[in-house]
């Protein structure tokens, strides 16, 4: 009862931010994203009769207060799996945990895949998208490559609340220059945060009231591979998350100074004619998405801002797949 899955980080270009219900985490909004390349989680999940509690380990480290939400992640695959059977969870990331590359998206669709294959759970790709979505929501969105829509979903028991392929990596290739401006872990989790944002944000409304407008015309941007509409789109929901962020009590800032200036850096290489756009998540990294011949000059321009410790350059992404012998 063993089996290893690969899933890829994704970044969202219109944001999801805030649930609808918190237990079974349907998101209010729906959302769209692009699959990453290369920046990747590893897990190997062993169901063994030995064990007599669930053992985490992440990039070589047990991980004791980690452990609680992975039993818990498990306890409901081993309910759906009629089994009672302990696990050793054994996860890699190639990339920083916790500081906004989205380590939660990569991590719960490798893990939701391989656990349920290692349970012997034979489910579809929605099936396995909802699963990944109860782990963290965006991860409903690793289980497919390329560029992906999060259905926000109707149904209480959150059976439509899952990812969907738009279009494949291959139809439509970007290059990503991921600035690196902090290796702090964040403050506040994003589950928290967006729980605050919805109690206190007067923006809240809105927010989830407009939504549809936006992702009607990124999906519109897409099919018509307009890179010009799809750097606005992308530019406008990241800031009115941030928004909505900032207007939340106690605020949420989760920019650094340097945040800023590659914000600016982006603007400038833009207005110049350089055809990239950014987009941030809950943290402070900064994610320039260009057409593949502008790559190298957007690295350029970000690694030479001030405060910048690394860029970490990619490219679209193929979804969670299962690596290795299963047994
Ligand atoms: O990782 P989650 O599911 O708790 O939420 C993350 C939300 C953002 O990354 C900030 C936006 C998004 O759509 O990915």
């Amino acid at each position: 009862m063993r089996a290893k899955a690969v899933a890829n980080a994704n970044i969202a270009l219109i944001k999801y931010w805030g649930k609808r219900e918190a237990t079974l985490k349907l998101p209010d909004v729906g959302s769209i994203s692009i699959t990453l390349d290369d920046l990747e989680t590893i897990t190997e999940v062993s169901f063994d009769a030995s064990l007599t509690e669930d053992r985490f380990v992440l990039n070589h480290d047990a991980q004791p207060h980690e452990t609680a939400r992975v039993t818990g992640y498990l306890d409901l695959i081993r309910s759906m799996a009629g089994i009672e059977t302990r696990a050793l969870v054994e996860s890699e990331n190639n990339f920083p945990t916790g500081a906004g590359l989205a380590s939660s998206a990569s991590g719960f669709a490798a893990l939701a895949m391989a656990a349920s294959h290692a349970a012997g759970l034979e489910l579809s790709p929605e099936e396995l998208s909802v699963l990944a979505r109860r782990g963290s929501a965006s991860a409903a969105r690793s289980l497919f490559g390329g560029f992906v829509e999060m259905r926000r979903g109707q149904l209480d028991d959150g059976s439509d609340a899952h990812a969907l392929p738009i279009l494949d990596q291959s139809a439509w290739p970007l290059g990503v220059a991921v600035a690196i401006t902090s290796r702090v872990r964040k403050a506040i989790g994003s589950t928290d945060a967006m729980e605050q944002s919805a109690l206190t944000s007067p923006f809240y409304g809105p927010w989830v009231s407009n939504q549809e407008t936006d992702l009607e015309a990124m999906r519109r941007a897409i099919g018509q591979r307009d890179f010009e509409k799809m750097a606005d789109l992308s530019e406008f929901s990241c800031l009115k998350m941030h928004g909505l962020m900032l207007s939340t009590n106690p605020g949420l800032v989760y920019w650094n100074g340097t945040t800023v200036d590659c914000i600016h850096a982006v603007r400038e290489l833009r207005a110049g004619g350089v055809p990239v756009f950014f987009t941030i998540d809950a943290g402070p990294q900064v994610k320039a998405v260009c057409l593949p011949d502008a790559r190298d000059q957007v690295t350029r321009t970000l690694r030479d801002v001030t405060g910048v410790h690394d860029v970490i350059e990619t490219g679209l992404g193929q979804g969670a797949k299962l690596i290795g012998d299963a047994s």
